[in-house]
């Protein structure tokens, strides 16, 4: 069995879904990769590191694409892959199906078996294949990156001949998996770091990174859901939120805000009037931009300044650090391939909930439980069950 690799064509999408080191591994499992060429150029894999791991090139997209019964994607396809892709073909890529319901009706009439990466369930096994948090853990590091070179200070407190220097202020909203990242890069950076999340669980990880966790005080409310991702909060908590927040980013150089509710709208943490607080020159990198954004102004792709303060709303941000991106996309899917791959074949077993968890679409059918839900579709069986 074949699995292709095509050069990306979207802007600023450095990286790229196979590299050399996973190519040896996957034809262990005796599954042949095929690249595009120049296909992991840009994330610093020439086409020879391939050739030398055991793959093939191909010069275009669609030659790939007639070779191979597997495509991987770090990115939802574009127009222009559509015109390669076929049916009866496997298609692992990153998907958001719970939002992009036109790009889902889509790939099934298209024929393609769409296999989103980015929903593959939160559990123990799954760790290895979990694209989301490969990719925050480069979100938060680079966040921090960001800030500090746009920052008018420094963020090590140091005892020079010229007095002492007071160490940066960091606040991170929202400690999952890129904010808990972005606490430790601040840290190693020598910088003073709060955070702030919904989920009491996560206290004892921002404490054990070295920073302060800041609590709204007497919450009995649940904010977890059984998948352990945030929920929507209720209106008296989100006010105490409010006021908590603005009050820690009005002493803050630095915010950087992670805060995500899946599938639906990113919850505004940061007001202009919180802005307004804020000491000129002080920066605000929202992580959550791609979400609609935690802060107010924020402006996706943009760098804004409000009241002196600048906001990034970064767009793609993994791919601002390609290599290690793309390794670590490449190695979660190699994971996810070691597990379904039997004698040689990929193999959707569909008593495995990572399969389940992840098949999207296939034979012409949106067949995945929780798309068909948000896209007010009937459950699968009642549906085929139904008159026409
Ligand atoms: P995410 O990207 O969905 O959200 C980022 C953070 O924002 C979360 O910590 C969330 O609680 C927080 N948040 C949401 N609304 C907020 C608000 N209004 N104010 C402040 N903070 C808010 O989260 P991520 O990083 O993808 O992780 C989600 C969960 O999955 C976590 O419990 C994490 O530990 C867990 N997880 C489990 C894995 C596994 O077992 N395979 C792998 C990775 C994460």
């Amino acid at each position: 069995m074949k699995i292709g690799a095509p050069k990306s064509h979207i802007e600023g999408e450095h990286r790229v879904a196979l590299v050399p080191e996973t190519v040896t591994k996957l034809k262990k499992l005796g599954l042949d990769c095929v690249i595009q060429a120049g296909a992991g150029m840009a994330a610093g894999f020439p086409d020879d590191a391939y050739t030398a791991a055991g793959a093939t090139t191909a010069d275009s997209a669609s030659d790939l694409s007639n070779q191979c019964e597997a495509i991987v994607l770090t990115h939802p396809p574009t127009d222009s892959e559509f015109t390669w892709l076929r049916s009866g073909q496997m298609l692992f890529c990153v998907l958001q199906p719970l939002v992009n319901h036109e790009l889902v009706k889509r790939l099934a009439d298209h024929g393609v078996i769409a296999i989103a990466m980015d929903m593959m369930p939160r559990i123990s096994r799954a760790q290895k294949m979990d694209v989301l948090s490969s990719m925050s853990t480069v979100a938060g590091y680079k966040a921090v990156l960001l800030a500090a070179s746009e920052l008018d200070k420094m963020f090590p407190m140091m005892m020079t001949a010229a007095g002492t220097i007071t160490p940066a202020k960091v606040l991170i909203l929202g400690a999952g998996v890129a904010g808990l990242q972005a606490i430790a890069t601040a840290r190693r950076l020598g910088a003073v770091v709060e955070a702030f999340d919904v989920r009491p669980a996560v206290k004892e990880q921002v404490e054990s990174l070295g920073a302060r966790f800041v609590e709204v005080a007497a919450s009995n409310e649940d904010a977890e859901d059984a998948g352990g991702y945030a929920k929507e909060m209720s209106e008296e908590y989100k006010q105490k939120q409010a006021q908590l927040i603005a009050d820690h980013s009005a002493e803050s150089d630095i915010i950087i805000s992670t805060a995500l509710i899946p599938g639906r709208k990113a919850p505004i943490l940061i007001t202009n009037e919180t802005l307004g607080r804020m000491r000129p020159g002080s920066v605000v990198v929202d992580l959550a931009a791609e979400g609609g954004g935690n802060c107010e102004s924020t402006k996706l792709g943009e760098r804004i300044v409000h009241d002196g303060v600048v906001i990034l709303g970064p767009q793609n941000i993994p791919a601002s650090i390609p290599y290690h991106a793309s390794q670590m996309y490449s190695r979660n899917i190699m994971a996810f391939l070691q597990d379904l791959t039997k004698e040689g074949q990929i193999q959707l077993d569909k008593s495995d909930e990572c399969v389940t968890g992840t098949v999207i679409t296939e034979g012409g059918e949106i067949v995945h439980a929780r798309t068909r839900e948000t896209m007010k579709l009937e459950p699968l069986a009642a549906a085929e069950g139904s008159p026409a």
